[in-house]
């Protein structure tokens, strides 16, 4: 940390001058080597200069991150992408460059100026050029490549809003821009272009229907749908750490209508357990409910499910939390369901 304490800097929606001055004093801290969470349309951010080994090395200390998970940068334009990183000569990044700015990182080869530490010895980075108006501002004031992982202590899921980067972060870092709450809610889809074909790593808010759209062929990593053993190398090397865990142990429950209600109705009035399910479910039971959205919404899904699992934190004596899932893979259906895996440790319940 630079600054004695944190500070708190709330910005409207309307980006007026009040706003635009707290976001250059936000940009000058990330300028003088600080740390600054700020909002994106996926997640909350805890930002750096990723030119500054010094300011990078804050990150980690503040969120508890192991050193060997690499950090992805963010920039405010793609024009940017090319002076930090080869651009591929296969012509990936050519097809997919368009789609930005997106919920969507893009793992490319570096440039030697991209400190070690941002990629943790890889030679490839992540770029991410957000869409959410805030984010783009503050970035374009920052005027260097800003290293930013998800706003949250590590293990914890990411932040949704900004009391949860509060909640976590508070007197560890220099500066919160505090907005509303994120537009996808799930972190942003990692696709690596230094693979033939690319790969995609992370699921979100660009979905694999369009990538593949996209290069016609897209492997999908093992680490997507799959535990990953101690000893396998991980692509995305984030997944193979525990991820989005509340205190509670997780259960998914997989089932028709009828079976997953008259299972939930067993846990009824049980105080030390919890249950996320979708709103057509919620008249049908009671106690510790959480409102996941609508059966066939996953974009309400992924909106709520960090922040409910958060939540969840909150009711002491609380052993298990129960979600319900579809099942579906597709669409932003993939992404949540990934999340909850990893929440879950993998664990589902089929009835
Ligand atoms: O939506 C997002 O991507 C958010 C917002 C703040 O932009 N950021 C975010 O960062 O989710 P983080 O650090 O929580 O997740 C980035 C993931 C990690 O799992 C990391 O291991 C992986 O990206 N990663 C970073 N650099 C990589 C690289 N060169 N190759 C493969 N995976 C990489
Ligand atoms: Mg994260």
């Amino acid at each position: 940390m630079i600054l004695e304490r944190t500070e708190i800097l709330e910005i409207s929606d309307l980006l007026n001058q009040k706003d635009i001055e707290k976001l250059s004093f936000a940009a000058d801290i990330i300028r003088r080597g600080g740390t600054v969470c700020f909002p994106t349309e996926t997640v909350y951010g805890l930002g750096a200069n990723a030119l500054d080994q010094k300011a990078v090395s804050d990150i980690f200390t503040a969120k508890g991150r192991p050193q060997d998970n690499p950090l992805i940068i963010h920039l405010s334009d793609v024009s940017q992408i090319a002076k930090y990183c080869n651009i591929d000569d296969n012509g990936y990044f050519n097809k997919i460059s368009p789609l930005f700015p997106a919920p969507l990182t893009v793992i490319l080869d570096k440039k030697d100026m991209i400190p070690d530490l941002v990629t943790a010895k890889l030679k490839s980075v992540g770029v991410r050029i957000p869409k959410d108006k805030i984010a783009r501002k503050f970035l374009e004031l920052c005027d260097v490549p800003v290293a930013a992982p998800s706003a949250n202590i590590s293990g914890k899921p990411s932040p949704t809003c900004a009391q949860h980067v509060i909640d976590d972060l508070c007197g560890k870092v220099d500066a919160i821009i505090c907005a509303g709450n994120t537009n996808v809610g799930v972190e942003s889809t990692i696709v690596s272009l230094v693979t033939t074909p690319p790969t995609l790593l992370r699921p979100g808010g660009i979905t694999y229907e369009t990538l593949l759209d996209i290069f016609g062929d897209v492997a999908v990593s093992d680490a997507v749908l799959h535990e990953m053993k101690p000893g396998d190398t991980a692509s995305a090397p984030g997944m193979k750490y525990k991820h989005y865990s509340p205190r509670a142990n997780v259960t998914l429950v997989l089932g028709e209508n009828q079976k997953v209600i008259e299972f939930f109705k067993t846990k009824l009035n049980c105080e030390n357990c919890a249950i996320l399910t979708f709103s057509e479910d919620i008249p049908y039971i009671s106690g510790n409910i959480f409102d996941i959205g609508s059966i066939n919404k996953p974009e309400q899904h992924a909106k709520s499910i960090f922040s409910h699992l958060r939540a969840t934190d909150k009711i002491s004596g609380l052993e298990n939390v129960y979600v319900r899932i579809t099942g579906d893979k597709s669409g932003l259906s993939l992404a949540v369901y990934n999340r909850l895996l990893k929440a879950a440790a993998y664990n589902i319940l089929t009835l």
